[in-house]
C-alpha cells in the first residue's frame, strides 16, 4: 500500500495531482510534438504520414473530422485553420452522431479521427464507416499502437506522453500542434499561403512552448480569480473565431472536474439566448486577444458589464481596453490569431484545476467519466 502511493507520488512528479503536471509539461510536449517535424528556419514542416500521402490530402475535396469530447473541440480549431490556411472545406463531426446518420462520404473525402486514447468506440465506429465508403482516413492518436492508430490508413501521433488526469489538457494542446502542422504543409503545397505568411507561422510555432510556459506563470492569478468564483452555480465561456472552440473547451473543463454547470459559446451568440441568464450572479469568462475579432469582443464585453455580470477576461499582454471593463484579467502573451488558442486555453485549464481543487472535487478522477470510453 505504502510502496503503491509512494510510487503515485513519483509519477505525479512533485505534482498534486496528475492534472496540474500535464498541465505543466505542455511546453515540453508541444516541443516534442513537432520535433524533427517543424523545421522553421528551413521553412520545413513534415509529417510523415502526410508526405506519404500527400496526393490524397491534395485531391481532397473536403476534410471530415471526427472525434468526441476534447478531441471533438481540437477539430473544431483545426477547421478553422484548415479552411483559412489551406482553402479546403472541413466538417466537424461527433463521431457518435455521423455513424448513425447514414452521412454522405465521397471517395474524394479525407477523414480524420482525433483521439488521444486511440480507444474510443464512437470514432472507431466512424473510421469503420468512413472505410466502407471508400474514404482515405487519417488518425491522429496520441495512444501508440492503440485501436485507432491501427485502423487508420495513415495517422501522425501527437508527442504528449501518458495522459492520466481523466480531464484532457495536454493531448488538446499537441493535437493542435498536428493539425496546425498539417494544414500548414498542405498550404505549402497548394500556395494558399503567401510565402512570408507560411514562414511567420512556422516560426511562431516553434515559439509556442515558450509562450505557454509564460502563461502558466498566471497560476497565481488564475487561483485568485478561481477563489472568488468557486461557489458560483453557473459560468459562462465566449469567445470568437479560433477561440470560440477554447470557449467550449474551458466550459468543458469546468464541469468536468467541479461539477459547475458551463457553457461555452461563440460570443455573439449570446444575444440570442444566453444574455438572458446574465445577472450580478454570472461569471463570464471571455477570451480577448489583441489578434482576432477584438472590436466585436470589446461589445460583447459592454453588453455583459450593461447586466451586472462579472467579467474575467483572458487579455493580450499590454491590453488597456478590456482591463478597464473586467473585473479581473489574465494576461497572454501576444501570438497571431490562428495560433492563440494553444496560448489562450492555458489559464482556463488552470482556473478549472484550481476552483475543482478548492472545492474538494477529485480532479484526476471526476465522478462519472473514464478516461477512454470503449463502450457507446
Ligand atoms: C472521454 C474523456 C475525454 C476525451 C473523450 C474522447 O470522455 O474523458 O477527456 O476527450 O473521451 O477521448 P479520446 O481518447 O478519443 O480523445
Amino acid at each position: 500500500q505504502e510502496l503503491q502511493m509512494n510510487l503515485e507520488q513519483i509519477e505525479k512528479g512533485g505534482y498534486e495531482h496528475f492534472m496540474l503536471k500535464e498541465i505543466y509539461e505542455q511546453p515540453s510536449v508541444i516541443k516534442d510534438t513537432y520535433r524533427g517535424r517543424l523545421h522553421a528556419n528551413e521553412g520545413i514542416v513534415q509529417l510523415a504520414g502526410v508526405e506519404d500521402n500527400l496526393e490524397k490530402f491534395l485531391n481532397a475535396d473536403r476534410i471530415i473530422i471526427v472525434a468526441c469530447g476534447t478531441s471533438w473541440h481540437a477539430g473544431l480549431v483545426a477547421e478553422y485553420i484548415f479552411e483559412e490556411f489551406a482553402r479546403i472545406p472541413v466538417e466537424v463531426e461527433y463521431a457518435s452522431e455521423f455513424r448513425y446518420r447514414n452521412p454522405i462520404i465521397n471517395k474524394t473525402d479525407v477523414v480524420i479521427a482525433i483521439s488521444q486514447s486511440g480507444e474510443t468506440a464512437d470514432t472507431m465506429a466512424a473510421i469503420k464507416l468512413a472505410k466502407e465508403h471508400g474514404a482515405f482516413v487519417f488518425g491522429v492518436c496520441n495512444v501508440v499502437g492503440s485501436s485507432i492508430s491501427r485502423e487508420t490508413h495513415a495517422g501522425a501521433y501527437t508527442h504528449a506522453g501518458p495522459e492520466i488526469g481523466v480531464a484532457s489538457t495536454k493531448a488538446f494542446t499537441t493535437q493542435i500542434t498536428v493539425l496546425t502542422m498539417i494544414a500548414l504543409r498542405l498550404a505549402k503545397a497548394k500556395g494558399t499561403l503567401s510565402s512570408p505568411d507560411f514562414h511567420r507561422y512556422l516560426q511562431e510555432l516553434e515559439l509556442i512552448p515558450d509562450k505557454v510556459k509564460e502563461v502558466l506563470e498566471t497560476n497565481d492569478v488564475a487561483k485568485e480569480i478561481a477563489g472568488v468564483f468557486k461557489d458560483s452555480p453557473n459560468c459562462l465561456y465566449l469567445g470568437r473565431g479560433y477561440n470560440f472552440p477554447v470557449a467550449l473547451e474551458g466550459a468543458l473543463k469546468l464541469k468536468e472536474i467541479s461539477y459547475i454547470h458551463a457553457e461555452g459559446y461563440p460570443a455573439a451568440e449570446m444575444k440570442h439566448g444566453p444574455i438572458a441568464l446574465i445577472d450580478e450572479h454570472m461569471p463570464v469568462i471571455v477570451i480577448a486577444p489583441k489578434q482576432g475579432h477584438y472590436d466585436k469582443i470589446v461589445s460583447n464585453i459592454q453588453e455583459i458589464k450593461s447586466r451586472s455580470g462579472k467579467i474575467i477576461a483572458v487579455v493580450t499582454k499590454g491590453d488597456t481596453q478590456v482591463r478597464e471593463l473586467a473585473d479581473y484579467v489574465i494576461e497572454i502573451p501576444e501570438t497571431s490569431d490562428a495560433l492563440s488558442p494553444l496560448i489562450t486555453t492555458i489559464p482556463l485549464q488552470l482556473l478549472s484545476y484550481h476552483i475543482a481543487v478548492m472545492r474538494g472535487c477529485n480532479v484526476d478522477q471526476p465522478r462519472n467519466l473514464a478516461k477512454s470510453v470503449t463502450v457507446e
